[in-house]
């Protein structure tokens, strides 16, 4: 793996389905990074995993904004504070950012955000392919983001945020962030998944 990180998650609570690919359960959300550099190689193949999304139409809403070293601090100032506390580390801060109306006819594209999600989770997998990890982000300040980046709010609207980092030791962080570090449970397949029936 090219990015090892610091150590190895335990993953034996998670329950995953025998068949199902390791990198699924590998992805978690950690806040411990280490600062490193990911080659540009490495970052641009992260990126290209999210321009193989499908989406609506094949708009391809998403927009990816991502900072680069000299920017970092920028990118940053422009998280919610508490995030701001612990991807001061992470390697990459991004935003997701969607176009909102469709290009062939300029009418609301309702899928726009839908598609920025599988754009993510694309890019995400591709990162945790490498041994980098990603950590979603709703706390960020959309307006300021806006602003900031000349973003025009008709065409465009500011999704979430992200970080891609290396992996670090859980005992770096403070609380409550510490308590939180570890691969999260899921509801059981039944709850999510109705066949047939619908059922509460
Ligand atoms: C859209 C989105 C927004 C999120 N916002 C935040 C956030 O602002 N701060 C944070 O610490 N975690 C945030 N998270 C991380 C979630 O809390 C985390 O994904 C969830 O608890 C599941 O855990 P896991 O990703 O480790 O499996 C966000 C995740 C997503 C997908």
């Amino acid at each position: 793996m090219k990015y090892p990180g610091a150590y190895t998650p335990d993953l034996s609570q998670r329950d995953p389905h025998p068949l199902l690919n390791k990198l699924f359960v590998q992805r978690w959300s950690p806040r411990s990074f280490v600062k490193t550099n990911i080659s540009p190689e490495d970052l641009a193949s992260v990126l290209d995993a999210a321009r193989w999304a499908p989406s609506a139409y094949n708009e391809q809403p998403w927009r990816i904004l991502t900072s680069t070293s000299e920017t970092f601090a920028t990118f940053l100032e422009l998280l919610a504070e508490p995030n701001q506390k612990w991807a001061h580390n992470a390697s990459v801060i991004g935003f997701m950012i969607a176009k909102k109306n469709f290009t062939f006819n300029a009418k609301p594209n309702p899928w726009a955000i839908f598609d920025c999600g599988s754009a993510w989770m694309s890019l995400t997998l591709q990162a945790r392919k490498l041994g980098l990890y990603t950590h979603g982000m709703a706390g960020i300040k959309k307006e300021a983001i806006h602003d900031a980046f000349h973003i025009d709010r008709q065409e465009f609207e500011v999704v979430a945020g992200f970080v891609i980092g290396l992996l670090g030791e859980r005992e770096h962080l403070e609380k409550p962030y510490i308590d939180w570090e570890s691969p999260s449970l899921r509801k059981a397949l039944p709850e999510i998944w109705k066949q047939g029936v619908w059922t509460k």
